[in-house]
């Protein structure tokens, strides 16, 4: 096989990472990096050929792929152009910063017939495979509900290298809990409605630092979450599963999923279940524990988008399934401000193609 010529554009926080796993891959070789500081990422890349202007990347390199890695708001007119052009993508979330760009960028890709990958690296994980497969062979029956917590205290300079992440979408609803999100959709099922409380107390910040959140799942379970970055825990999916070494390793779950038949933690994967055919208050209830390895999820999500590429594989999560996580993530804001719970099935239905049926892993 001749190695696949990938391009990346945006060479900041995430850029930078992709960058690593690519040069560490055996089956890409970096085709070139687009970014508007094209000196600063030049002298960081020397070896790299860098382009200020992301389009003259793509027709002087004509790269296979590209990695879009570029603010929110590009996102759409990145994919647009790697579409028009023919180019494989693996888009940053969000997958766009509104509905109506996700649907252009939508109609783009099922028209050039490229493939597509959204990063929320998350689904990589063995972990969540492990409990996806759980989840479907009813090991703890009928899912009753989710019980969820994502608090760490982002400390000040976060805030004031990018005065943005002070103002609205800057805050832990949408730079955050969408992987939350995102995973729950992954491992539950879709969501039909939403309802939100948000906070500002703590940072007093014109976006929330803290949220609460009812969700409804479409097979009638039901979710709450508590999101903060302004409260000091151990409980985040970063820390539980140490994905990468700024989110130090605590070992812990942040998921509960009941069921009518026992429950499970995540990301530890311990399993909770009860003797005999009829579950009780009364018996005794003992723990498991599952093993899943961990692995690094961005290097597992570059071999998945080279399978794409190959043709040996389906995408895990295609351009129009980030549009949902996108669609559920904006719909807990619109919750917290309009104070009304939210039914994302008729958004979904009529915004967005129908989902082709996806297999669980
Ligand atoms: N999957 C994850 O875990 C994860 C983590 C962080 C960020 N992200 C996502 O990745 C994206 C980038 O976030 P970040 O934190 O790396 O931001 P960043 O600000 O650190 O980096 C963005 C880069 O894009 C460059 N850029 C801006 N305009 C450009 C243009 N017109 N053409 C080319 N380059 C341009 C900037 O110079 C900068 O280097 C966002 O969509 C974010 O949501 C994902």
């Amino acid at each position: 096989m001749t190695n696949i010529a990938i391009g990346v554009i945006g060479a900041g926080l995430i850029g930078r990472k992709h960058l690593a796993k690519i040069a560490e891959h055996p089956d890409f070789d970096l085709a070139g990096i687009a970014d508007v500081n094209a000196e600063q990422v030049a002298a960081q890349n020397p070896a790299a050929r860098v382009f200020a202007d992301y389009r003259a990347m793509l027709d002087e390199t004509r790269p296979d792929a590209v990695i879009i890695a570029s603010p929110n708001q590009l996102h759409a007119e990145n994919g647009i152009e790697c579409a028009r052009r023919g180019i494989h993508i693996l888009i940053e979330k969000p997958v766009t910063d509104t509905l109506a760009s996700a649907n252009a960028l939508i109609s783009a890709v099922k028209a050039a017939g490229i493939q597509s990958l959204v990063g929320h690296h998350r689904r990589h994980h063995r972990q969540v495979a492990t409990l996806r497969s759980l989840l479907n062979e009813r090991q703890i029956g009928d899912l009753v509900g989710v019980s969820a917590i994502w608090a760490v205290y982002k400390p000040d300079p976060y805030f004031k290298v990018a005065p943005w992440r002070t103002q609205a979408g800057g805050g832990p609803v949408l730079i955050n809990l969408i992987h939350e999100i995102d995973f729950l959709r992954f491992s539950v099922g879709e969501i039909a409605t939403v309802g939100a409380v948000v906070s500002n107390r703590q940072r007093g910040f014109a976006v929330e630092d803290t949220a609460g959140v009812l969700i409804e799942f479409e097979n009638g379970a039901i979710g709450t979450f508590f999101a903060s970055d302004s409260a000091v825990s151990p409980w985040t999916t970063e820390q539980g599963v140490g994905e990468s070494p700024e989110f130090p390793f605590s070992g812990e779950s942040s998921y509960r999923f009941m069921g009518s038949r026992g429950a499970l933690e995540f990301p530890n994967l311990v399993q909770w279940a009860q003797a005999g055919d009829a579950p009780s208050w009364n018996e005794p209830i003992q723990a498991r524990r599952i093993h899943a390895p961990t692995l690094d999820p961005y290097v597992a999500q570059l071999d998945h988008f080279r399978d794409l590429i190959l043709g040996k594989a389906a995408s895990l999560q295609p351009v129009e399934d980030g549009a949902r996580t996108l669609i559920a993530t904006l719909a807990v804001a619109e919750a917290a401000a309009t104070g009304q719970r939210i039914d994302l099935r008729e958004r979904c239905a009529t915004l967005l193609p129908p989902q082709p049926e996806r297999k669980a892993s």
